[in-house]
């Protein structure tokens, strides 16, 4: 149940052994990573679990991703790590790539959604590790916002979606990559991407060569479960867009992309974009002050699916989804 007289304890940068401590005794914190900024619980007490669940309103079939402060934490919560699963660990880890694995029984099935496997990530935001390894514990943390909504990227909105839900907030000002963790799956031959992120194909690719993409026809879904919900979503309807065609503009409306949008007189905020990866750090947060601003209509443009590109379009197509 969650209680509307409730506020949320605002934490500084600063004051990491507060944070670890309610983490420890089961509080909900939400702190930044390099990526997004995660909603964090002890990963091996169910009941600290299950307050995620509620708190974001998460399918309890969504399974969540373990923090460790290390590579050296990771034999502990995993059954096998295989030679590819290990390379990819020594190439980037820490870092914003999540390896999914099989589980051992340390953790509780909420954390997993009853599957055999567990997803594990090694943050290399500083301030990540040191709260994660002061709490002594393996940290469940799923990204900070209400379920389908962008996640948060500043801390503020992470207030906006969460005051009352959870128990702290760090409130740092941190930049953030600003799209989520790639996500593989590494538990069967040959590993498959499930979700795009800033470890990009080509990278991993280099390092594992048999690694392929997820296709929707096969068992990625039931493999990766959060696939198949809603994501990212504004309020304002997402229209992704190439320059190559005409664009009839909807009145209110925004655009976010690496070129200039034709027309600049109708459109009362626009961003454009210096490269990919100011895309993609500014893309959520952009979503949310077009909410802010009652937009009805943000218009994406398209970038190449490359590198952070494929990450970048994978949000941008599951925001424009209805
Ligand atoms: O960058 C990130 O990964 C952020 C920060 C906070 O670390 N976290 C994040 O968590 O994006 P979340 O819960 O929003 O996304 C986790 C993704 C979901 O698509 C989920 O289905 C998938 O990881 N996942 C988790 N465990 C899995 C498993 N055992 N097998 C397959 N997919 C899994
Ligand atoms: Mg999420």
């Amino acid at each position: 149940m969650v209680r509307a007289d409730l506020k949320t304890l605002r934490l500084k940068a600063t004051e990491t052994t507060l944070a670890a401590e309610i983490l420890a005794s089961g509080g909900l914190v939400a702190f930044p990573t390099e990526t997004v900024f995660g909603i964090g619980a002890d990963a091996t007490n169910a009941v600290s679990v299950a307050k995620i669940f509620v708190a974001k309103g998460r399918p309890s079939d969504n399974p969540l991703i373990v923090h460790l402060p290390d590579v050296d934490a990771v034999a502990a919560y995993v059954e096998l790590v295989t030679p590819a699963a290990q390379r990819l660990m020594e190439r980037f880890f820490p870092g914003p790539l999540t390896l999914v694995l099989p589980k051992t029984s340390r953790l509780p099935d909420i954390v997993t959604a009853g599957l055999s496997t567990v997803a594990i990530r090694v943050p290399s935001n500083p301030l990540a590790r040191e709260i994660i390894a002061r709490s002594g514990v393996a940290i469940a943390a799923p990204s900070a916002n209400v379920s389908g909504k962008p996640s948060g990227t500043r801390w503020q909105s992470v207030l906006d979606d969460l005051d009352g839900r959870i128990d702290a907030i760090v409130c740092a000002d941190t930049e953030m990559i600003g799209i989520e963790s790639t996500v593989v799956d590494i538990s069967s031959y040959p590993p498959v991407l499930l979700r795009a992120g800033a470890i990009s194909f080509e990278q991993l690719q280099d390092c594992e060569p048999t690694i392929r993409h997820s296709t929707k026809s096969s068992g990625s879904i039931a493999k990766s479960p959060g696939l198949r919900y809603r994501h990212y979503q504004p309020r304002a309807h997402v229209r992704i867009v190439t320059l190559n065609a005409p664009i009839e503009f909807e009145p209110a409306s925004a655009w976010i992309g690496l070129s200039k949008p034709p027309v600049t007189e109708s459109l009362p905020r626009v961003l454009v974009c210096k490269n990919l990866a100011q895309y993609a750090a500014e893309l959520y947060e952009f979503f949310r002050q077009c909410d802010r601003d009652q937009l009805l209509h943000v218009y994406c443009e398209s970038v190449s699916e490359t590198g952070l590109g494929l990450g970048l379009m994978d949000r941008l197509n599951r925001a424009a989804r209805r």
